[in-house]
């Protein structure tokens, strides 16, 4: 069995003040442990402070993006040793807005992966296409050629064994426009075959996470679906309320 992930991934969002609130009403509303696992990835400069509030919660911290090069001489870069320094578990790497907004490539991606893998920490490795990729009937070989870096070298292939998978498609994040349980589904069975293509026991053990446009209302439905795992949850991971009733469709 896997047990099911609801990461909550803040983006660049928030404050201080607002990283406090919204830690505090996670912890109160998780206090009966919930059976999913439960991450929240804030921005850097809170990484400290949220790990801090966390205290004594069983809710993991994570971070949304690290540099794949160890520490020297890289301005405005930060490292996996870092992370780990602070009480990182999670890094979050790959995700689309960092591919279409920061040049992020699939060979980038796959470095960053293998380093994250190396310190210790999990990945989650968010795939998926654009609009007008699945319109063309393209969803498939983007996904296959997003992962396939990763499966075809040795390194890739030992550093997925740790790996959490997101699949977000651009379409659905901040959109308000979430795929169908069914068609998020097809792509998840998609993405487990061809894991297991490579090796069966890491497709059976990996955890496979819906994105894009989670809500209360729609994460039950989504989470009901064979291979979805749960979810990695962008503008609802700012609303406790919101948030805590996926943490508890993730754990039914
Ligand atoms: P939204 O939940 O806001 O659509 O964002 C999804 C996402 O990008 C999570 O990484």
């Amino acid at each position: 069995m896997r047990k099911p992930l609801v990461a909550g991934n803040w983006k660049m969002n928030g404050s201080r003040e607002s990283a406090q609130s919204l830690v505090a009403g996670i912890k109160e509303g998780l206090a009966s442990a919930v059976a999913a696992e439960v991450a929240i990835c804030p921005p850097f400069v809170y990484l400290s402070e949220v790990k801090s509030l966390l205290e004594g919660s069983e809710v993991a911290l994570g971070a949304q993006n690290v540099s794949h090069r160890g520490n020297g001489a890289f301005t405005g870069e930060i490292s996996t040793s870092m992370l780990l320094d602070v009480g990182c578990k999670y890094v979050i790497l790959g995700h689309s807005e960092r591919r279409a907004l920061y040049g992020e490539t699939d060979v980038l991606v796959a470095e960053k992966l293998i380093a994250i893998n190396a310190a210790g920490l999990k990945p989650i490795l968010c795939v998926g296409e654009l609009l007008e990729e699945r319109e063309s009937g393209k969803t498939e070989a983007v996904v296959a050629r997003q992962l396939d870096v990763l499966l075809n070298s040795v390194e890739g292939l030992a550093a997925l064994q740790n790996t959490v998978i997101a699949y977000e498609p651009v379409w659905a994040i901040g959109t308000g426009m979430t795929a169908t349980p069914q068609q998020a589904q097809d792509v998840h069975a998609f993405i487990r075959q061809r894991v297991a293509a490579k090796d069966a026991a890491l497709a059976e053990k990996m955890r496979i996470l819906y994105g894009g446009s989670v809500k209360g209302s729609n994460a039950a439905e989504l989470f009901a679906k064979a291979d979805i795992d749960g979810g990695l949850i962008g503008g609802a991971s700012l609303q406790v309320e919101e948030f805590l009733t996926i943490c508890q469709a993730a754990a039914n």
